[in-house]
């Protein structure tokens, strides 16, 4: 598979609202503008975010924050996941897999050992994509993690350690 067409970007006041319209219509959630506004300063901790392009048109994205010293049920030390979505139309071309090769990327860069999502357990095609990439499924499904959505609300913590 060729990925010449396929680029990574960072994101800026400009395209923010970019970032918000891709993952707003591929995710069960509607996130609320401050909840991508928050990659713009380090006020509230550090976040890896890119805007995928295919062929220049923005069509994928990621945003993830680095968490240190949890010890949360929830939520563990390493890179955490926010989301990772690409529009329908782009998948299977190989764009979530560059996203998520950048977070592993910043994972080792930044002395971490574990990369960790929440999914929805009725999000059976990104738990396969995310079990195909080496994630495995850990502890007990967490009910009613997902507030406000269209899906199902339990979720399973899956992680890659790198
Ligand atoms: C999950 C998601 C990010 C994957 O992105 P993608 O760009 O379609 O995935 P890629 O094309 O990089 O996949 C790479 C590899 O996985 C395979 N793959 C893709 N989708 C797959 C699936 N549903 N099940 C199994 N394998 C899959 C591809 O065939 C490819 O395999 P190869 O390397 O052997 O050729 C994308 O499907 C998506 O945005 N889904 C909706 C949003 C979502 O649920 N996100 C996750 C929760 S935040």
């Amino acid at each position: 598979m060729s990925y010449n067409n396929i680029t990574l970007g960072n994101v800026n006041a400009n395209n923010v609202g970019t970032l918000a319209i891709i993952v707003n219509s591929t995710l069960p959630i509607t996130y609320p503008d401050t909840f991508f506004n928050e990659v713009l300063t380090s006020d509230r901790g550090t976040f890896y975010s890119k805007i995928a392009y295919f062929n220049e048109i923005p069509v994928g994205s990621i945003k993830a924050k680095l968490i240190q010293n949890s010890k949360s049920r929830i939520s563990s030390t390493g890179i955490y996941i926010e989301f990772i979505t690409v529009l329908e139309h782009y998948q299977n071309k190989g764009i979530g897999k560059i996203l998520l090769q950048y977070i592993e990327d910043e994972c080792k860069r930044s002395y971490q050992h574990s990369i960790y999502i929440h999914v929805a357990v009725d999000n059976t095609n990104a738990i396969t994509w995310y079990e195909k990439n080496d994630f495995k499924r850990e502890g007990d499904i967490l009910k009613g993690y997902y507030k406000d959505t269209t899906g199902s609300p339990d979720a399973y913590i899956l992680k890659k350690n790198v």
